[in-house]
C-alpha cells in the first residue's frame, strides 16, 4: 500500500489530484485510517507491532504528500509569474498630453508682469447689467459710443459685457483706495467676424486708484508691461483717443522686433485717467449699498488690452478665428507646452 500510495503521490499532476490521493489514504475514511481503526479488533499482543508498522507507513505517506505539495505549489507559482511577466523593454503606451491655450499663455505672461508690480488679480461676470457695462462708465443710452459696442442682450434686459471695464465699477464698489487690480476675461460684441474680429474675445483690464496718481504713472506702467513682454528695449507710444470713462484718454502701442527682424508699432489697447463721472457713479452705488462715498476727488488710471493681438503675433497665428475653432491642427501645436 505504501508503494502504491507513494507512486500515486509522485505522479499526481495537480494540487487537486494530490488532494484526492491524500483523501484516499489518510482522509477520514482513507485506507490507512481504516487500518488504524481496525487495531482495536486485534489481540492485544499483536496491537503494538501492527500499530508501529502502520505509523511508519503513515509517516512515509505524509512526507511524500508534503514534498509533492511543495513541488506542485512552486510549479503553479512559476507558471503564474511567467504568464504575468511584463516586458519592461516594450515601448510605453503614449499618453495624450494637453497644453495651455495660446491665449492662456499670453494672459499668464501679462498677469505675471502685473503681479510683480503688486496688482491684485480678479475675474468678473460676463453676463452684466446695462448700468455696470455702460451707464456707470459714463456711457448713457444716447451716447454714440454705444454703437461701437453693440452686444448680445438677454431677455431680462442684461447683456454680455462688451469690455472688462465693468470690473472697474465692481471692484471700486467693493474696495477702498488705494488699489491696484487687473481683471481678465471674455468679452462680447455683435460684430461681423473676419481675420481680426470675433464676436467673443478676451481683455485684460487694469485699474489703479489713489491720491496723486498721474498720467506719468500710467505711462510708466504701460512701458514696464512692454519691457516685460518684449524685453528691455521695447518702446511705447501714446496717441490721444476717446473713451467716455477716461479723461484724458489714449491708445497705446508697443514698438517691437518681430520674428522676421522687422520693427513695428503694435496697437495694444486703450487707456486714460479715470473720469470724475465714473468715481461719482461708483460713490452712488456705494451709497446705495450703505458704504462710504470715498472716490470723489480721487485720481486713477485705467487701461484695457486684448491678448489675442499679442498671441497672433507671438505665435504667428494669422486669423483670430483659429483660437476658438477647436481645430487640432492649430491647438495641437501647443501640446505639452506649459508656458
Ligand atoms: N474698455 C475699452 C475697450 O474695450 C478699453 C479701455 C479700458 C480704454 C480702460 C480705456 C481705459 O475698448
Amino acid at each position: 500500500m505504501q508503494q502504491e500510495a507513494i507512486q500515486e503521490i509522485t505522479q499526481a499532476p495537480t494540487l487537486e489530484a494530490l488532494q484526492q490521493v491524500k483523501t484516499k489514504y489518510v482522509g477520514k475514511s482513507g485506507l490507512v485510517t481504516k487500518e488504524l481503526g481496525a487495531l482495536g479488533k486485534l489481540p492485544p499482543e499483536e496491537r503494538r507491532a501492527r500499530g508501529a508498522e502502520i505509523n511508519v507507513v503513515r509517516q512515509a505517506i505524509d512526507a511524500a504528500l508534503q514534498e509533492r505539495e511543495g513541488i506542485l505549489k512552486r510549479a503553479a507559482l512559476d507558471e503564474k509569474l511567467a504568464s504575468e511577466a511584463i516586458d519592461v523593454t516594450l515601448p510605453g503606451l503614449p499618453l495624450p498630453a494637453g497644453g495651455l491655450h495660446p491665449i492662456t499663455r499670453v494672459y499668464d505672461d501679462l498677469i505675471g508682469i502685473y503681479q510683480r508690480m503688486g496688482y491684485e488679480v480678479v475675474e468678473g461676470p460676463e453676463v452684466e447689467g446695462e448700468h455696470h457695462n455702460f451707464e456707470a462708465l459714463n456711457i448713457p443710452w444716447y451716447h454714440p459710443a454705444r454703437d461701437l459696442q453693440d452686444t448680445f442682450w438677454l431677455e431680462d434686459g442684461r447683456l454680455l459685457r462688451t469690455h472688462t471695464s465693468n470690473m472697474q465699477i465692481r471692484y471700486m464698489v467693493e474696495h477702498d483706495p488705494p488699489l491696484k487690480m487687473v481683471s481678465r476675461g471674455k468679452v462680447y460684441r455683435y460684430e461681423a467676424t473676419d481675420a481680426t474680429h470675433e464676436s467673443m474675445f478676451h481683455q485684460l483690464e487694469g485699474l489703479v486708484v489713489g491720491e496723486g496718481i498721474s498720467m506719468a504713472d500710467l505711462k510708466g506702467t504701460i512701458a514696464e508691461m512692454a519691457r516685460g513682454l518684449y524685453g528691455p528695449t521695447a518702446q511705447v507710444r501714446f496717441q490721444p483717443s476717446y473713451y467716455p470713462f477716461v479723461e484724458p484718454g489714449a491708445d497705446f502701442a508697443v514698438y517691437w522686433n518681430n520674428p522676421r527682424g522687422e520693427s513695428k508699432w503694435l496697437e495694444l489697447g486703450g487707456c486714460g485717467m479715470v473720469h470724475p463721472n465714473v468715481f461719482r457713479a461708483v460713490d452712488d452705488l456705494r451709497e446705495a449699498a450703505g458704504r462710504d462715498r470715498i472716490y470723489e476727488g480721487m485720481t486713477g488710471f485705467a487701461f484695457g488690452l486684448g491678448p489675442e493681438r499679442i498671441a497672433m503675433l507671438k505665435y504667428k497665428i494669422p486669423d483670430i478665428r483659429y483660437f476658438y475653432a477647436n481645430d487640432p491642427r492649430v491647438i495641437g501645436q501647443f501640446r505639452g507646452e506649459l508656458g
